[in-house]
């Protein structure tokens, strides 16, 4: 069963807790004249995802659906929700769209975005930012320009059952479960990201794994990637590979 809350203005997380992963699976549901759901979750969440969206607005009304990488927790219910809204648009980077949408057998209607885009959603308004490599090639965040929120996708996630707001420094914790599960191949790429993110002056970040961090504290969480080792170091899923 998924919560919903609202944690900025016209921005509601969805929230479902995955026990076998210790993390939440998150979505965020903007409600506004051109409805935009970001991140999917996996394709067994679709009907929680959907009675969550329900609650607060139809969701054959979604007109944007954005997935900012290809992995089934972005991206798993993407079909059944696309199908299910008859104006609803696929929203991913144009290098997703061109390596992971081409040549396969997906045929919904596809918006690939580059740095610097932007969608008008009526009082939200989104700016695209290409993030390659964090944590993969086709990565993509985005800014709410309204609210000054920030969606990073698998950057700055906390592990455990949290709440919709966290006021916790777990910046270690984070860098421990990035470390165990390798998913960054390098630090370089999120290091660089991090600079551009601090002049953004954004007022909340939105992580789909986790709770979300005020402006006070995500500097924290940036701080720890600064400071504590987290990118792949021959552990890949909790299991030590071979050197
Ligand atoms: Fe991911
Ligand atoms: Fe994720």
């Amino acid at each position: 069963m998924a919560t919903i809350d609202m944690i900025a203005m016209g921005i509601y997380r969805i929230s479902s807790f995955v026990p076998v992963w210790n993390i939440t699976v998150n979505q965020f549901l903007i409600a506004d004249d051109a409805p935009t759901l970001i991140h999917t979750g996996m394709y067994p969440m679709y009907d929680d995802v959907r009675k969550a969206i329900a609650q607060v607005l139809d969701p054959a009304r979604l007109r944007y659906v954005v997935v900012l990488h290809f992995e089934s927790d972005e991206c798993g219910c993407m079909g059944r929700l696309l199908e299910a809204a008859p104006d609803a648009v696929l929203v991913c980077s144009r290098t997703g769209a061109a390596i992971n949408l081409s040549q396969w057998d997906y045929s919904g209607p596809v918006l690939g975005v580059q740095d610097g885009d932007t969608l008008d959603l009526g009082m939200h308004s989104l700016r695209f930012l290409e993030t390659p490599h964090v944590h993969h090639w086709d990565s993509l965040m985005l800014v709410e320009e309204t609210t000054g929120s920030l969606f990073p996708a698998d950057l700055f996630v906390q592990p455990g059952e949290q709440p919709a707001i966290v006021r916790e420094d777990l910046g270690k914790q984070m860098c421990e479960l990035y470390r165990e599960i390798g998913i960054f191949a390098a630090s370089e790429p999120v290091l660089r990201v991090l600079q551009r993110l601090e002049r953004l002056g954004l007022q909340w970040v939105h992580p789909m794994h986790g709770g979300s961090l005020a402006r006070d504290l995500w500097p924290k969480y940036a701080q720890a990637l600064r400071t504590e080792p987290f990118a792949f170091d021959g552990t890949l899923l909790g299991k030590r590979l071979p050197e």
